[in-house]
């Protein structure tokens, strides 16, 4: 059963359907589900294939991704589920929408996630104009997620998720939870729209820290929903203290989110090398 005092949804982070059902069974609930093309790479039906030597087409890969998400939304119905485009350097914002607009017909409730890049940027904006929900991926500093405001402004709160990395930025040795909380500060001028979806947990400090932050949405790996259900589902209270350890600040900046989406800095070296990792691990499984 959900906690009474949890307003953070909590989504699984993966790519597998029978363990949707298995975490939505040990949880008495689950709110959406996030995927990335990593790990629709990692489900299982797939990685059996690509043992036993198989390569995919393009659209059998597609497909597969389809199916996936299909039996997705079947299982969480009242739910939201990521579906993220492919996308490297050279995709351009059209070909990012021509994807979305197939993608957010496989089923109702789709969320379609796109790299918080230019073309990204370009793509969602038309996208909420269109009525197709996002959800902005790859996000490591204030700029971006001031950019996405800007980018989605006009979409009603449940349209657009941003989706800030926190392991990502730990494992680069910054405190990724306080980009979190920079976020939080940040949106809580703006008119609302916005949903913060913290990703990238690896452990239940994260937990802790990321419900603690306020986030809206927390996306969890199956492993570390067990881990959080062995210790009790545990929610911090007012004495909890998200451990930085040895992990450099990351300071609030003061951004205006009235300027145009255009005028923030989108760059940042995970981004790039997120989006590399989502499009190699895509490729290496086709013929
Ligand atoms: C989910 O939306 C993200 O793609 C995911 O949480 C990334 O997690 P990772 O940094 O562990 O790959």
């Amino acid at each position: 059963m959900k906690p009474q005092n949890l307003n953070t949804k909590i989504f699984l982070d993966g790519g597998d359907p029978k363990e949707t059902e298995e975490i939505k069974t040990l949880l008495g609930f689950l709110d959406g589900q996030t995927t990335n093309p990593s790990l629709v790479v990692k489900n299982p039906e797939i990685s059996t294939k690509v043992e036993q030597g198989q390569k995919f087409t393009s659209e059998e890969l597609l497909d597969a991704y389809k199916e996936i998400i299909t039996k997705l939304s079947e299982t969480l119905p009242e739910g939201s589920i990521s579906i993220e485009v492919y996308s490297d350097h050279e995709t351009t914002a059209e070909q990012m929408l021509s994807q979305a607009k197939e993608m957010n017909e496989w089923i109702p409730n789709a969320h379609i996630k796109y790299p918080t890049t230019f073309e990204g940027l370009k793509a969602a904006e038309q996208s909420i104009s269109l009525g197709i929900k996002v959800n902005m991926t790859l996000v490591f500093s204030q700029s971006q997620a001031a950019a996405v405001y800007a980018a989605t402004r006009g979409g009603r709160r449940g349209d657009v998720f941003i989706s800030p990395f926190i392991g990502r930025l730990d494992d680069k040795g910054e405190n990724g939870m306080q980009l979190i909380e920079n976020i939080k500060k940040m949106y809580s001028s703006g008119d609302g729209h916005m949903e913060i979806l913290a990703a990238s947990a690896r452990n239940t400090n994260h937990i802790m820290g990321a419900i603690k932050a306020g986030a809206d949405i927390l996306t969890l790996p199956g492993k570390v929903i067990r881990a959080w259900v062995d210790e009790g589902m545990k929610l911090p209270d007012e004495s909890f203290m998200y451990p930085k350890a040895e992990l450099k600040d990351i300071p609030y900046q003061e951004l205006d989110l009235e300027k145009t989406w255009q005028e923030f800095d989108l760059r940042h070296d995970l981004t790039d090398a997120g989006l590399e990792k989502f499009a190699s691990d895509w490729n290496a499984l086709i013929k």
